[in-house]
């Protein structure tokens, strides 16, 4: 479906949060970024219940695809997401991600998914434990771990994430599988390279850069910080 718009896999993706964006002007925002150096756009959908904060759903993104050829890496923050899964990648999402704890059939989820032809995503918020992604792990194929509890943009990063990294990209490594370990919740341009050493290796900013006066530069500077890792 959407494997043609991922071109040469960066070994660093930085993806934008567009829930720092200006929701009036997202199509803007979005070629913003892109212009940026964003490698990603990472859109966030929250249902109010699972997390509690709404946000935006599949027409949106639709929309959205219209004016962008980047990846969309779709975060969904839903009770019941099998509910939609056709509905996103039809619109265009390329990794759709879901929530561990919002998942009774974790394996069947992830395996539509991927029938659909999207990527496949699970996340895990800073109170579950890393073990509960290990027997999906072989399945899927990026694992989302938050940093900040979901719901909000602008929160502060939790420090053990940086340990839970470490777990889940040995965890990532010993299945010999190309799963890439992704970070959400707090990331900037002051954390970035210790969470590239602990083998992150996608970066979700939302406040870092939306709020920062320059996008580009903010992006560059996340780039110079891990060049320095290399
Ligand atoms: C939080 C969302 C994040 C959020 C990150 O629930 O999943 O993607 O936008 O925002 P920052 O980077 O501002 O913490
Ligand atoms: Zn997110």
């Amino acid at each position: 479906m959407a494997e043609s718009r991922f071109g040469a896999e960066p070994k660093y993706v930085i993806a934008p949060s567009i829930l720092s964006a200006d929701f009036g002007e997202l199509a803007r925002e979005i070629r913003a970024v892109e212009a940026a150096g964003a490698d990603w756009i990472h859109v966030d959908v929250m249902d109010g219940h699972f997390v509690p904060n709404l946000t935006l759903g599949w027409p949106v993104v639709g929309s959205l695809r219209k004016v962008s050829e980047k990846p969309f890496d779709v975060h969904l923050m839903i009770e019941e997401p099998d509910r939609y899964l056709e509905s996103f990648v039809k619109a265009g999402a390329d990794v759709l991600t879901v929530h561990v704890e919002a998942c009774i059939h974790l394996h069947r989820t992830v395996q539509e998914i991927k029938r659909l032809g999207a990527r496949a995503g699970v996340s895990l918020n800073p109170a579950t434990p890393v073990e509960s992604v290990l027997p999906i792990l072989p399945d899927v194929d990026l694992v989302l771990l938050m940093s900040v509890n979901p719901g909000f943009g602008g929160q502060s990063f939790i420090e053990s994430s940086v340990e839970r990294a470490t777990a889940l990209a040995a965890a990532i490594a010993r299945t010999g599988k190309a799963i890439r370990l992704e970070i959400d919740g707090g990331v900037g341009v002051g954390n970035i390279a210790r969470l590239a050493r602990a083998g992150v290796r996608a970066f979700v900013a939302g406040n870092a850069i939306f709020a920062s006066g320059d996008y580009a530069a903010t992006i560059r500077a996340m780039r110079a910080e891990l060049a320095k890792v290399d």
